[in-house]
């Protein structure tokens, strides 16, 4: 595996602010890996997706140190628009995104600043409108379609350009629980179909653990965790000390373990929490049971 992303002792500070939105950061993100981040508000999550594709310290100042290294190149070292080509950004404010007048057009745009013939922009428009599901909304004026919708369309706009790294920042936060799931799923085929490397911004755990290979947690502009998704979990004692809120079924077998009733890996997601909790029903009915009364 090689990285594509290598940040070393890496620090910024906005222009008159008084301290760092990001400090000493360390962090090495490997191609094709699927990396969720976490943190709560002001922690640092947006400054670091920026950092990844340039507009940090292109179109911000402030005072940087360290490096950030994207494939294989410092992003200073590019050339105007060449690290936006290869790592594309997905807002959290989709509308920030848009340009165009129709949703055709939005999809467009990107591919015909890459200077891709007619017949490749044919061909990822139809790719991207089935993947999204779009088809029904290309004539519509983007600004006039619900948030799910234009949520969808930018994530599209970026993906028709295939980007090598995709960071998302927050792309379900005006989502109701349904449209979210939509776009998780949107995330799972790009995950099964593409070989990009995908960094998720996303405080939705549920369904961000599921697809997540390694994630982050990012408090106070400091790295605070990085892992595997699983060893990561199992560190819930400090995540909650952090402000994190797990999912529910993790919550519940957490507090079982902490009261002595079960034992062993806390479950990364529903499923799992239902076969350790058929097992603890099982040991509980058998005779001689060691739980204890109350729990
Ligand atoms: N343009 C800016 N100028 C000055 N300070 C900024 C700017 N953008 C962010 N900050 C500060 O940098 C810190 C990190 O902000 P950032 O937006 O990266 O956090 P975040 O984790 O994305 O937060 P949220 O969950 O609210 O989106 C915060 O203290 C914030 O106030
Ligand atoms: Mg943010």
């Amino acid at each position: 595996m090689t990285a594509v992303i290598q940040i070393e002792n890496y620090t910024w500070q906005y222009l008159n602010t008084e301290k760092p939105a990001l400090q000493e950061i360390n962090l090495q993100i490997e191609a094709g890996s699927f990396v969720g981040v976490i943190g709560p508000n002001g922690s640092g999550k947006t400054s670091l997706a920026y950092s990844l594709n340039g507009l940090i310290p292109g179109q911000y100042h402030g005072i940087k140190h360290g490096t950030v290294t994207v494939l294989g190149k410092e992003v200073e070292s590019y050339p105007a628009g060449a690290l936006q080509r290869m790592v594309g950004l997905v807002f959290s404010d989709p509308e920030a995104q848009f340009t165009a007048m129709t949703v055709e057009d939005e999809l467009v745009f990107g591919m015909e600043n890459l200077g891709l013939s007619i017949p490749e922009i044919r061909e990822r428009l139809e790719w991207v409108t089935d993947l999204v599901d779009l088809g029904h909304l290309l004539a519509k004026p983007p600004y006039e379609i619900s948030g799910g919708q234009k949520q969808r369309v930018a994530l599209a706009a970026v993906l028709a350009m295939m980007p090598q790294v995709m960071v998302l920042d927050e792309p379900t936060s005006m989502l109701d629980p349904l449209s979210r799931k939509r776009i998780f799923e949107v995330l799972a085929r790009m995950k099964q179909e593409q070989q990009n490397t995908i960094i998720v911004i996303e405080h939705s755990l549920e369904n961000l653990i599921p697809l997540a290979d390694r994630m982050i947690l990012l408090v106070d502009g400091q790295l605070v965790v990085e892992d595997q998704t699983r060893p990561f979990f199992q560190r819930l004692e400090l995540l909650l000390e952090k402000g994190v809120l797990p999912p529910g079924a993790m919550r519940f077998c957490y507090e079982l373990n902490r009261r002595g009733a079960a034992a062993g890996a806390l479950p990364l997601t529903l499923d799992e929490a239902e076969v350790q909790l058929n097992e603890l029903l099982r040991r509980e009915r058998a005779p001689g049971s060691a739980l204890p009364d109350e729990f």
